[in-house]
């Protein structure tokens, strides 16, 4: 059946086993970047398997917004005609970057390296999130932002083209924050340089060396890394081809490895190795997860992954280190949790309280309706596994998804699985990086459908092995 992506409440029916092969979108940090370097370079990029997703064309409306042309050639398939570094025009309007926190971080970096004045905002849920992050080391920059408290959205940039080049020492390791100082020195003369607590995903850099621009890179002794470009170099056009999404693909290795049965084979994967931790601690759990490498894509490790669903995931301890590895996959590790054997602690996710929403206090709040038994610290998640068999996750709740893309398809992942169905009580929030997420799933047997709707023909205690 046809599931439209918008319905406000879905329900996952208890769900026989998965089956199949499929490509997920396009990964959605690789997709902004996709369009943002190649605004920036002298000439016509191509790119394709670009992210459907509304926060990727949030940032594609934004350079529209900025005087960047962007030819829509099909789907996924953009032709953007660059303006080169520091070309980007001062927008008519307010740019609304919709739920895409790292759309508002990387245009702080682009907005304030160039001489005009732009305001940014969002929705209920971007509006929350912090800013400072990236303002205050812009501001020391010399560009200049007017905020809400905690300088929140709606944010106006003072652009400069004459910000002051220097090195950064981040507080939290930051992808966005990292990315949006790199990009800000690309029109700073000089050598702007980030120094990141930890090594975070490093898209930005592979697709800056992609189009000719050295980017140095070097550890540190106490684990840092230190990454930074000189300024007022050119970018030259590129071809690029995106990648699938790994943390789309989480919900599927997710279903596959608690469905007992199941046989889930994901093509065209971003393989980049910080943003495989899922798969590590699903290796640790137990699961059965095969990774097949294939070409590089977009600069990117990239290949095929299959889950198979075995009915036994044990509890395990995610260590603190792995967090950078797998920071947006943790509401569905916690999914997998539940169905493991024994207690599963999670440590080291602070961030995860200033997510699209505050994930930890979500994560616990579902699970615990759901009946798994579960403690949120302050940066801490600890799941008491309930196993897969006759006395795994009770399930029957509806779930608040809180305009988080990443707690609504959890929790209907956990319905495939539970004794009984699971609601979420709005899915609209899937389409910001899943369109097609429903439909995906229930492609592989799934029963994901609105309220009052049996989809599918499987029955609990089917061909899962479940008991009835
Ligand atoms: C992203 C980095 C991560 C991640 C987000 C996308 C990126 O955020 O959670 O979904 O594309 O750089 P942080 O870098 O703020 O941890």
């Amino acid at each position: 059946m046809t599931v439209p992506d918008h319905p406000c409440v879905l329900v996952s029916h208890p769900a026989g086993p998965l089956s199949g092969t499929v490509r997920v979108p396009g990964d959605k940090s690789i997709s902004h970047r996709a369009l943002m370097l190649p605004a920036l370079a002298v000439g016509a990029s191509t790119v394709t398997g670009l992210s459907a997703g509304e926060d990727v064309a949030r940032t594609e409306a934004a350079l529209t917004a900025l005087g960047v042309e962007i030819e829509r050639l099909g789907d996924g398939r953009r032709r953007i005609h660059g303006v080169g570094v520091g070309g980007l025009a001062e927008p008519e309007d307010v740019l609304d970057l919709g739920n895409s926190g790292t759309s508002a971080r990387l245009f702080a970096g682009l907005l304030a390296s160039h001489p005009f004045v732009s305001v940014m905002t969002g929705d209920a849920s971007l509006r929350r999130r912090p800013m400072a992050r990236v303002t205050e080391p812009l501001a020391a920059m010399g560009a200049r932002f007017e905020g809400r408290a905690g300088g929140r959205l709606p944010l106006a940039v003072i652009g400069s083209d004459r910000l002051v080049a220097g090195a950064h020492r981040l507080a939290v390791a930051s992808a966005q924050v990292k990315s949006a100082l790199l990009l800000a020195g690309l029109n700073t003369a000089g050598e702007t340089a980030v120094i990141e607590p930890a090594a975070t995903r490093d898209h930005t850099e592979r697709m800056l060396r992609l189009m000719g621009l050295p980017v140095a890179e070097e550890a540190l002794a106490d684990g840092a890394v230190r990454v930074s470009v000189a300024g007022h170099g050119a970018l030259s056009p590129v071809d690029i081809a995106v990648p699938g999404d790994p943390s789309a693909a989480a919900f599927l290795m997710v279903a596959a490895a608690i469905v007992p049965g199941s046989r889930v084979t994901i093509a065209d994967l971003c393989l980049n190795p910080g943003r495989t931790g899922l798969i590590d601690t699903l290796w640790q759990m137990g699961a059965d997860v095969t990774v097949t490498p294939g070409a590089d894509q977009a600069g990117d490790a990239a290949g095929t992954v299959t889950v198979a669903g075995t009915g036994s995931l044990r509890g395990v301890d995610v260590p603190a280190e792995r967090a950078v590895r797998m920071i947006d996959e943790y509401p569905i590790l916690a999914v997998a949790a539940a169905f493991a054997e024994g207690e599963t602690r999670m440590t080291g996710l602070a961030e995860l309280r200033v997510k699209e929403s505050d994930r930890l206090a979500a994560m616990a709040d579902g699970l615990t309706a759901c009946g798994v038994p579960v403690t949120a610290g302050p940066d801490s998640l600890t799941v008491g596994g309930l196993g897969s068999g006759a006395g795994r996750p009770a399930g029957g709740a509806t779930v608040a998804s809180h305009l988080d893309h990443r707690i609504a398809m959890s929790f209907l992942v956990m319905g495939m699985a539970a004794r009984a169905p699971v609601a979420v009580d709005d899915a609209a929030p899937i389409a910001t990086s899943f369109p097609g997420f429903a439909a995906l799933m229930n492609g592989l047997g799934a029963r994901l459908g609105p309220p009052g709707s049996s989809p599918g023909d499987a029955s609990p205690g089917d061909a899962a092995g479940h008991p009835a």
